[in-house]
C-alpha cells in the first residue's frame, strides 16, 4: 500500500493504478471504524484498485465545532486500510489542499439548505469543496460514502451533476447503507466522543426513529410522531434536538404527508460532547398509501 502525501506523487501513483484498471475512491476523514472498512470493502468488489483519502477538512467545521477534538490516529487508520488491501492511502497536509492564497468555495444550494446546513452554516460548502478538489485530484471511476450522511451524498451528487464531472460522473457516486453497533446506533467517528452511560444512552437514537418510521407509517401524522420522537430523545438522555424532519428521499425537500415517493427521517441530536446523526426510510406499501390529493 503506497501512502502519499504530496500532489507530484499522487499523480504517478494514480497513473500507475489506473493502469491495471478501474480505480475507486473513499473520502474519509480518518478515524476510521467499521462503517468506513464496509465502504472500502464494497468499493474493492467494485473496482480494480482502491484508493482511500484521509484529511481532516478544516473548511467544513463552524467556529466553536469539534476541528481540535476531531480523532486523529493516522498510523492505526493506515494499518486498518493495509489489512483491506487498500492500494493507496492520500492524505495531504492542510496547506498541500489550501495552499497560501486559496480562495475558491464551491456553494451547492437547494439540497444543503436545511437539516446540517442549516445547523451547520458553511459546513455542505466546506464539504462540496473538498470533495470536488479529491475527485479531481484522484480522479477516480467509482466514489463511495456512507448513507449517514444522507444529505452529504445529495450535495455531492448534485454537485458532480452540475459541474458535469466526469471522474467519478454523478451516477458513479454511490451510497453504502448505514453500519451499526449491535444496539442499533450508527457507527460514527464521533461516538469516541461519548462516555461510557452516555454511549448506552446514545442508542434511544435509533430506537426512537425506528418507532417514529414504523409510526408514520402506519398513519400517525408527520408532526405527531416527531414530537415523539423528540420527546423520547430527550427522555433517554439527549440534551437537544437539532432537528427531527421528514424529508423527499432524493431532492430532500420537506414533505407534509406519505406518498409514493421514498421519504426519509433524519435527525441530528446532542448527548454530551457528541452530535449524532441517523437517517432511515419510510417504506410505504404503495399498495395501502392513500390516494395523493392531486391525482
Ligand atoms: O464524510 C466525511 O468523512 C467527510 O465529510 C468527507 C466526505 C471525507 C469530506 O471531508
Amino acid at each position: 500500500m503506497q501512502i502519499v502525501q504530496e500532489l507530484d506523487p499522487l499523480r504517478t501513483a494514480v497513473a500507475g493504478l489506473r493502469r491495471t484498471g478501474t480505480l475507486a475512491l473513499v473520502p474519509t476523514m480518518g478515524a476510521l471504524h467499521q462503517g468506513h472498512l464496509e465502504l472500502v470493502r464494497t468499493a474493492r468488489e467494485r473496482a480494480d484498485t482502491v484508493a482511500v483519502s484521509i484529511f481532516v477538512n478544516p473548511r467544513q467545521f463552524g467556529a466553536g465545532e469539534d476541528l481540535d477534538a476531531y480523532p486523529r490516529q493516522f498510523e492505526r487508520d493506515c494499518a486498518m486500510l493495509e489489512a483491506e488491501g487498500v492500494d493507496l492511502v492520500w492524505a495531504p497536509g492542510v496547506d498541500q489542499m489550501y495552499p497560501p492564497g486559496y480562495a475558491t468555495n464551491i456553494s451547492v444550494s437547494g439540497v444543503s439548505e436545511g437539516l446540517c446546513g442549516g445547523t451547520r452554516p458553511g459546513h455542505f460548502d466546506g464539504v462540496a469543496t473538498v470533495v470536488c478538489k479529491l475527485f479531481n485530484q484522484v480522479r477516480p471511476d467509482l466514489a463511495f460514502f456512507g448513507e449517514k450522511d444522507w444529505q452529504q451524498l445529495a450535495v455531492i451528487r448534485r454537485m458532480a451533476r452540475d459541474l458535469d464531472l466526469v471522474r467519478p460522473a454523478a451516477d458513479r457516486i454511490l451510497g453504502v447503507p448505514t453500519v451499526r453497533e449491535a444496539d442499533g446506533l450508527a457507527m460514527s467517528s464521533r461516538n469516541a466522543y461519548l462516555t461510557e452511560s452516555e454511549r448506552a444512552q446514545a442508542a434511544t437514537l435509533p430506537a426512537a426513529m425506528r418507532a417514529a418510521t414504523a409510526a408514520i407509517v402506519a398513519g400517525t401524522p408527520i408532526d405527531d410522531a416527531l414530537d415523539t420522537l423528540r420527546r423520547e430523545l430527550v427522555r433517554g438522555g439527549f440534551s437537544a434536538v437539532d432537528y427531527a424532519e421528514v424529508r423527499d428521499a432524493a431532492s430532500l425537500e420537506p414533505i407534509e404527508r406519505l406518498a409514493e415517493r421514498p421519504a426519509r427521517l433524519l435527525v441530528a441530536a446532542r448527548i454530551g460532547r457528541a452530535r449524532l446523526i441517523d437517517n432511515m426510510p419510510l417504506v410505504v406499501d404503495p399498495r395501502t398509501a392513500p390516494p395523493h390529493p392531486a391525482a
